[in-house]
């Protein structure tokens, strides 16, 4: 990858995906930075570390939204070294009992995002000879959600995350197909799989699972953000097809 090396950044104006973004400026990277929200502060934080930024409105479930956005940062920044999938929203019910709704909505974004911002990449990736995807899985869809045997029945009903779960398997399954699919074109692909992390997203996380933690405490976007940056570098291309937890171990496989 020649410098520049130039980053697209989605849910950028997130806990993780800000702190993803920082941590690739910090390593050199210009990001294009991407969201349903507003992602103009995480840009100029970026443009303070020296580092171009391009901050784009995005709806990850658009296919036209994606490819947009993947041309206009071919015209402004000439190539796409990294995507950095970051998009996700929350969801809640039990399998059982969820609406269908719910369940669409998580599988939208969390699953069908990172495909169709996979897939607007690849091209430009092969193009130029090679690049790296970091995907954004979750300790929850490996362990079938974090159990929470205190609450009564009602209350883990409405709790339970098995839609945001499967969306999760779902990134890990698809990082490994797409892993294999892409070695032979130089791009090496990833996901992080983070335990609880403080962030817009766990404002309600319950006391009682923080002291399942064994570390005492929950993560950190920055601590997300490292793994996302080395798994992105140049220099680690022949990591692919891996799923790297950052769970303060709580899950281990
Ligand atoms: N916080 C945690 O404990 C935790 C744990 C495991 C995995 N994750 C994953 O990490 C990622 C980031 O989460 P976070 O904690 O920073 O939460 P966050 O809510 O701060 O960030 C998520 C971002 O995604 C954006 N987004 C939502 N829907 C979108 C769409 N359709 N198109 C474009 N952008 C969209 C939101 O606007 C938001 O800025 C998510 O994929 C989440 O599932 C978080």
């Amino acid at each position: 990858m020649p410098e520049p090396r130039v980053a697209l950044v989605t849910g950028a104006a997130g806990g993780i995906g800000r702190a993803s973004a920082l941590a690739l400026a910090e390593a050199g990277w210009d990001v294009a930075l991407a969201d349903v929200r507003e992602a103009a502060g995480a840009a100029e934080a970026v443009r303070v570390l020296g580092r171009r930024a391009l901050a784009m409105a995005l709806d990850v479930t658009s296919k036209a939204g994606v490819e947009a956005v993947v041309a206009r940062i071919l015209a402004e920044f000439g190539r796409v070294d990294a995507l950095v999938n970051v998009a996700g929203v929350v969801g809640f019910g039990s399998a059982a009992e969820m609406p269908e709704a719910e369940w669409d909505r998580v599988l939208a974004v969390n699953l069908k995002g990172t495909f169709l911002a996979c897939q607007a990449v690849i091209p430009a990736m092969r193009a130029q000879g090679g690049g790296r995807i970091v995907n954004i899985g979750s300790i929850i869809g490996k362990n079938g959600g974090n159990a929470r045997p205190w609450l009564d029945r009602a209350e883990q009903q409405r709790s339970g995350s098995a839609a945001y779960g499967v969306s999760k398997a779902g990134v890990h399954a698809l990082t490994f197909f797409l892993a294999k699919e892409l070695a032979a074109d130089n791009i090496a692909v990833n996901a992080v799989a983070p335990g609880p992390i403080a962030s817009a997203m766990t404002t309600t996380f319950p006391d009682a699972l923080k002291a399942l933690i064994p570390v005492g405490r929950m993560g950190t976007a920055e601590e997300v953000a490292r793994v996302v940056a080395f798994l992105a570098a140049p220099e680690t291309g022949f990591v692919t097809g891996e799923i790297v937890d950052v769970n303060g171990g709580m899950w281990m496989d």
